[in-house]
């Protein structure tokens, strides 16, 4: 074809974690776009690797008790086993954490540095005083400063959306000794980013991006770029840099350059010219497919990193939206959040290619996997149409003819209609439009077998003397089928070559004048795909809330939660019953002379006034709460104290210090209501 060189990536999926549906998008979408081009003659190389380092994964490392060389080995291996078994087929599968990308991340490193990109300043951060570390933002665990929802991290709350700092957090805990974390100074390395805003604004602007994200990265610009801090304290799982004993790359620093060490791994193992790839003046073209969560990354830091330490930028980045799961986010606890080995348990992965495919299109909108669509597409396209063309056709070739085809094609004009759609095809591929593209096969696949059910070669079949009708009527079913397995060869190689095998032919390559089989010998046909069985489908979302059970027993860090007590020892109902709880108002709140921890309140417990005292003195002043409601065990025995006898006892929860609630007014309870 023409001679494009082509190197092409998919972002490196991280070491801690199993590889899902949702990364599956982009490396099927990947996958597919290469195949195409391979198809079509061009040289692409497709490299990808393991994102190894950072402090998540020395943390699973050190909580399943192994060293992190282990766990991505590990990891590493599974990762590769379950893109191989969904038909991804990179030209190499590297490594982070490999002896190349060490390299070219001092390379670049010190070119930047060296060019006086790269500055040092101490600053502030949180602490792990048990662990002795510092703490990642979301490492630090604690109350949202806006909405007071518990549990959420140091980077933002997941329940009403604020963004805040971790120092901002209420109650924060180190996510891995639950300890209070402390601020500690250190010296930190940043890559002045802003020196590149100039080459930024007219490299966003060249053509390398989606409008959409061409639009975003020009908010991030008009913004201001802020200094990248690009280096890490000890202990940390990465690179030391190379002039800084004790520090470590942050691993989004050597993360891309993983994309140039896999390919430089590549080029040793095939004797393929490295320079000729990432060279400032370089003419190949590079592509980068990416999630639009990862955009800042890939259109902002790594182009400014490539043109610092002297190298080509990508030719393209290309993001993509996120998987939904029947319209939600994948959730655990619905049985959504699927691993790709669980989908490999069950289901065919060249249903998963071809839906994805039949959803996907050039921009970041969000993709959803609605297991019912799913069902019906894959059944409706893929069996009841494309291959329902051979099977319909192959039996009277086998039965009639000897699984010889005719010698003649008898629509010559149909025939050349389907060739000439590899173009618009093409252009789909190319552009990344695949739900374009399928579409327009599935056309197609349409007017093949609504040719044969008007030509009707089951009746013809009955015909005395029609021997050579049937005869080119199967024939040309067979050759158009041909043309669609083709053209469905990037989205489903598996079924396409099983097809290549029926068919009898060489690895079909992109059919732009391909002539139609005549006289040909065809083999025996076995059915090339069977229909979803939506009895998997519950399996799998059985097997994803199972893993979920698994998963549940061990929590994702070492969460010790010190604010709370054990649970006492268990009562029984009766004990319980004996109880008597009621809402009370307060009615005078005052702070007892010689005590610090006690306040006497008079209480309102709907039939009688009562003297109560009660240690939260800590949490609140006398008069906060005069007029608040709050909950009491009326019937237990008074008890004479330092300074009087107190009748009840007043509950309320919380950590305690600070943090003791009783209840306002508003939550809707009135005094002397029984609590049951
Ligand atoms: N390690 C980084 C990438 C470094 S690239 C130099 C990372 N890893 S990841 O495992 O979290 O994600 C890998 C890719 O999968 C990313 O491009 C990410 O956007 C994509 N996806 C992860 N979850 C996804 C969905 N639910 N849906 C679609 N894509 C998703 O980010
Ligand atoms: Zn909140």
């Amino acid at each position: 074809m023409s001679d494009r060189k082509i190197l092409v990536t998919s972002a490196l999926p991280y070491a801690n974690g199993p590889i899902h549906l949702g990364h599956l998008v982009e490396y099927i979408q990947t996958d597919i776009w290469v195949r195409f081009q391979k198809q079509r003659g061009e040289q692409c190389y497709f490299v990808c690797a393991d994102d190894t380092h950072g402090t998540p994964i020395m943390l699973k490392a050190d909580r399943d008790g192994i060293t992190p060389e282990a766990l991505i080995a590990q990891v590493g291996k599974e990762h590769l086993a379950d893109f191989t078994e969904f038909g991804v087929a990179f030209d190499n599968y590297h490594s982070t954490h490999s002896e190349e990308n060490k390299i070219f991340s001092s390379l670049i490193y010190t070119r930047l540095r060296d060019a006086g990109h790269i500055s040092s300043r101490t600053i502030t951060q949180a602490f792990d005083p048990v662990k002795n570390m510092f703490l990642p933002d979301r490492f630090i665990k604690g109350d949202c400063p806006k909405c007071g929802a518990t549990e959420q991290y140091g980077d933002g709350c997941e329940v009403c959306g604020a963004t805040y700092s971790p120092t901002e957090l209420k109650n924060a805990v180190s996510a891995i000794s639950g300890e209070k974390p402390i601020e500690k100074d250190s010296l930190h390395y940043f890559f002045n980013l802003a020196d590149f805003t100039d080459m930024l604004t007219d490299w966003t602007r060249a053509g390398h991006l989606q409008p959409e994200v061409r639009n975003k990265l020009a908010e991030w610009l008009d913004g201001g770029l802020q200094q990248w801090d690009i280096s890490r304290d000890a202990p940390y799982f990465g690179f030391e840099i190379p002039d800084a004993p004790g520090k470590y790359f942050y691993v989004w620093l050597d993360a891309p350059i993983g994309y140039m060490a896999s390919f430089q791994n590549l080029c040793t193992k095939q004797g393929i010219n490295f320079e000729e790839y990432w060279a400032k003046d370089s003419t190949t073209e590079l592509y980068h497919f990416i999630g639009k969560d990862i955009i800042y990354f890939h259109a902002l830091f790594w182009p400014a990193m490539l043109n610092g330490a002297q190298f080509r930028t990508p030719t393209a980045i290309f993001a993509h939206g996120f998987l939904t799961v029947n319209g939600e986010k994948m959730s655990k606890s619905r049985g959504t959040f699927i691993t790709a080995r669980t989908y490999l348990d069950h289901l065919n992965p060249e249903y998963l290619r071809y839906y994805f495919a039949a959803k996907l299109s050039a921009g970041v909108d969000d993709i959803d996997l609605n297991f019912e669509d799913f069902t019906q597409r894959v059944n409706s396209d893929l069996v009841g149409k494309v291959v329902n063309i051979a099977s319909r056709c192959s039996g009277f070739i086998n039965k009639r003819f000897a699984n010889t085809l005719s010698t003649q094609c008898s629509e010559a004009a149909l025939f050349q209609e389907f060739v000439d759609a590899n173009t618009t095809i093409a252009a789909f591929y190319e552009g990344r439009e695949f739900g374009k593209a399928m579409r327009e096969i599935m056309a197609l696949a349409d007017k093949a077998n609504q040719y044969i059910d008007e030509k009707k070669p089951w009746l013809v079949a009955k015909q005395e003397n029609q021997d050579a009708e049937l005869h080119d009527i199967c024939s040309v079913g067979i050759n158009l089928f041909r043309l669609l397995a083709a053209y469905l060869k990037p989205v489903i190689p598996a079924l396409a070559t099983e097809a290549e095998l029926f068919l009898n032919i060489e690895s079909q390559a992109w059919p732009v004048s391909t002539q139609p089989l005549l006289a040909h010998q065809v083999n025996d046909f076995k059915p090339l795909m069977t229909r979803v069985d939506t009895d998997k489908i519950a399996l799998i979302v059985e097997a994803s809330k199972e893993n979920l059970e698994k998963t549940a027993s061990i929590p994702p860090v070492e969460v010790k939660e010190k604010r709370f007590e054990p649970i006492a020892d268990t009562i029984d109902f009766n004990d319980f019953a004996k109880l008597d709880l009621r809402i009370a108002k307060i009615i005078k709140a005052e702070a007892i002379e010689g005590s610090d921890k006690l306040l006497n309140l008079t209480v309102d417990i709907g039939d009688e006034l009562r003297t109560i005292f009660a240690g939260i003195k800590s949490a609140y002043a006398p008069e906060d709460l005069e007029g608040k409601l709050t909950l009491v065990i009326a019937n237990l025995a008074p008890r004479k104290m330092r300074f009087g006898t107190s009748e009840g006892m007043v509950l309320a929860a919380g950590p305690g210090d600070k943090e003791i609630w009783i209840l306002s007014p508003e939550e809707g309870a009135v005094a002397g209501m029984r609590v049951k």
